[in-house]
């Protein structure tokens, strides 16, 4: 099955200010590849705080915003979340879930990604579900068994298939310059997708989107796409960048 790739651009706590934010997506517009939306969608993660300010200028250049998390409850009282209903209410239709920041840094478990993902499930909002080992893990032999772990813990949450992607990111590869080879990222990319296979069905496992995430540039990005099981790019640094559009472009 010819899957749609998707490239998402993580920006992470970053720029230091939304006039910063909204400079970069004026270059992005003089700079606007003329890329076959029937082939690539393109998802930006701001922010949380300009999600709704920057939605007008992102979703004129052809992408859409997707949130870098979200809670896993309903409205309550959890002072500094929000819920996956609060998203949609924005006409918010993505969200990251589950990246190694979240989970090193901020404690997130297994457990509590798959709340996040179940929440979405429930309401229709779009999952970019991030997994991945690190450098210790993949030294240790354990790359899949780690994969199989994170993604296995989401599986009973999953009604919809059609609203998960899958980003894998091995952790040693994120912001360090470290990409993984198009043959690492292949190979593991591949393994995801045949534990998908045996754990859920052939039909999930052929149209599930895995993107590749980890020190993806505009240099790196073109081997790594001729690769069967990688169907885009999960980008952190290099999303920051005007040439985030010459990703774009050579993805789709
Ligand atoms: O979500 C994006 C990843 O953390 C990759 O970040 O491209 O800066 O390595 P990076």
């Amino acid at each position: 099955m010819a899957r749609k790739f998707i490239v998402g651009g993580n920006w992470k706590c970053n720029p230091a200010s939304a006039k910063e934010a909204n400079s970069l997506l004026k270059e992005w517009k003089k700079g606007l590849p003329n890329v076959d939306k029937s082939k690539v969608d393109v998802v930006i993660c701001p922010p949380a705080l300009w999600m709704s300010t920057l939605a007008p200028s992102i979703e004129g250049l052809g992408m859409e915003v997707c949130s870098q998390n979200v809670g896993k409850t309903d409205a309550g009282a959890f002072t500094g979340e929000w819920t996956a209903g609060n998203l949609l209410d924005l006409g918010i239709k993505w969200t990251l879930i589950g990246h190694s920041e979240r989970r090193t840094k901020y404690g997130e478990t297994d457990a509590d990604v798959a709340e996040k993902v179940g929440k979405c499930q429930d309401i229709g909002v779009n999952v970019i579900l991030c997994i991945g080992e690190t450098l210790e893990e993949r030294e240790g032999g354990k790359t899949d068994e780690v994969n199989k772990r994170q993604l296995g813990a989401v599986i009973p949450k999953v009604k919809d298939w059609d609203k998960i992607v899958i980003a894998y990111e091995p952790v040693w590869a994120i912001g360090t310059g470290k990409v993984a080879t198009p043959d690492q990222a292949e190979e593991t990319q591949a393994a995801i997708r045949e534990y998908l296979k045996s754990a859920v069905s052939a039909a999930v496992a052929d149209k599930v989107r895995i993107q590749y995430g980890g020190s993806v540039t505009p240099e790196n990005c073109a081997e790594l796409i001729t690769k069967p099981n990688i169907d885009g790019f999960l980008v952190g640094g290099a999303s920051l960048k005007p040439s985030f559009m010459d990703i774009v472009s050579k993805v789709g």
